[in-house]
């Protein structure tokens, strides 16, 4: 397996009027290629910090990051990481740049100076893949935030991005706004070898992933494989977080004395584990 991202003891401090804030301490840590990440942790453990050195956003105080081998503390190598790496945050008025939703996507392949016929068979591409041809003309204010989030991975895609790194990029949206970004997120993963690193406060999100990392006070305190790691009701409340309903439930069923197998995380396990 390759490594896409890496951080070796990685360490970063905000400086504040009133001192300093350790927002990450020492995190060793590898991404690889196709995998599909998900970041959970209680609020200010580190996630959305930890994510931005990915994108050259930040640079470690101390140790180092590398996407694709690449260095985020050289200058020179930021543009690409940029490209390699597309982020798309919680917010997505925040994110709009353009008029229509066309040049929304086009903003990011415009800027890499290609000619203008590669752009756009990239944005027609990148839309298609994402669903939004039929907004192409749209203003993309007007867009439910669902469509806006698409509107956000059409643009990193057309940039021709390898790596998406989201940021809770479903918090802020209605039930079908969620499905449609995790649909295509889980589709991009799955059949275009997007590697995905996406920090999300809903466990059933993060039960889609590949492989769990749990942060806590600036440091990466469990990884493993989400049932694993989200089936395990009382560490999860150690972590101030909250193990899935099925999970507890499950759990509770130990208690009262049946014996079921660990890692039950999904109501047809539970289901099918007490028929059995
Ligand atoms: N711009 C900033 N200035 C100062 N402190 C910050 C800033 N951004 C985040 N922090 C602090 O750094 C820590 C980690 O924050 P963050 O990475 O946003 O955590 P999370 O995404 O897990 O909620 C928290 O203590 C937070 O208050
Ligand atoms: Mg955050």
């Amino acid at each position: 397996m390759t490594a896409i991202l890496t951080a070796e003891g990685l360490t970063y401090n905000y400086e504040t009027s009133s001192g300093f804030v350790e927002a990450l301490k020492g995190i060793d840590l590898s991404v690889f290629k196709g995998e599909h990440v998900a970041v959970i942790g209680s609020n200010g453990s580190g996630k959305s910090t930890l994510l931005k050195h990915f994108n050259a956003l930040l640079v470690p105080k101390q140790g180092i990051v590398r996407v694709k081998g690449l260095d985020t503390h050289k200058n020179s190598n930021i543009a690409r990481i940029r490209q390699i790496c597309g982020m798309v945050f919680q917010n997505p008025d925040n994110q709009i740049v353009a008029t229509t939703v066309e040049e929304d996507v086009a903003f990011g392949p415009e800027n890499l100076a290609l000619p203008s016929t590669e752009i756009k068979k990239r944005v027609i591409e990148a839309m298609e893949t994402t669903d939004i041809n039929f907004l192409a003309a749209s203003p993309p204010h007007n867009l439910s935030g669902g469509q806006k989030q698409r509107v956000a991975i059409a643009g990193v895609l057309a940039m021709g991005s390898e790596c998406l790194l989201l940021d809770e990029p479903t918090s802020l949206l209605d039930p079908r706004g969620k499905e449609d970004t995790m649909n295509l997120i889980k589709n991009l993963h799955k059949n275009a070898g997007i590697t995905i690193m996406h920090i999300t406060q809903s466990m059933e999100e993060a039960a889609l992933a590949d492989r769990i990392i749990v942060m806590n006070s600036g440091k990466v305190i469990y990884t493993g494989k989400p049932d694993e790691v989200l089936s395990k009701v009382e560490k999860m409340k150690e972590w101030h977080l909250e193990a899935p309903a099925m999970a507890v439930l499950a759990e509770k069923i130990r208690e009262a004395g049946v014996n079921l197998p660990s890692g039950i995380i999904h109501m047809d396990e539970l289901v099918e584990s007490l028929c059995s």
